[in-house]
């Protein structure tokens, strides 16, 4: 499935899905137990985020990268489980305040 190929993610920005892994890799060397959105990894390319199409592929992408990246090291499968669940709910929680955001945007405009 997602080998090394080199996917489209952004179109507004035309960043691939290895450049946003390479990198979460890279924040995740500088503190693996952080808490990546993708306003940060586009922060950290000197990118912003235009349309946040792509948002929700990002965080896939941040999950699935910071999962392999800790699979890679000799963390517990105790902190593993443990941070997964913070960061996945993170991103739920951050998720659905967007939406909040959104509606309530479209009730005021
Ligand atoms: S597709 Fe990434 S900001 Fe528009």
């Amino acid at each position: 499935m997602f080998g090394n190929e080199d996917v489209l993610v952004c179109s507004c920005n035309y960043i691939t899905d290895k450049e946003i892994r390479e990198v979460i890799n890279g924040l995740l060397d500088e503190d693996c137990w952080q808490l990546i959105v993708p306003a940060k990894v586009y922060h950290a390319m000197e990118k912003r985020g235009r349309c946040c199409g792509c948002f929700p592929n990002v965080v896939d992408i941040i999950i699935r990268t910071t999962e392999e990246y800790h699979a890679r090291r000799d963390s517990t499968d105790d902190e593993i489980f443990d941070f997964m669940s913070r960061l996945k709910q993170f991103h739920e929680e951050n998720r659905r305040a967007d939406i909040e955001r959104r509606q309530k945007g479209h009730r005021a405009a």
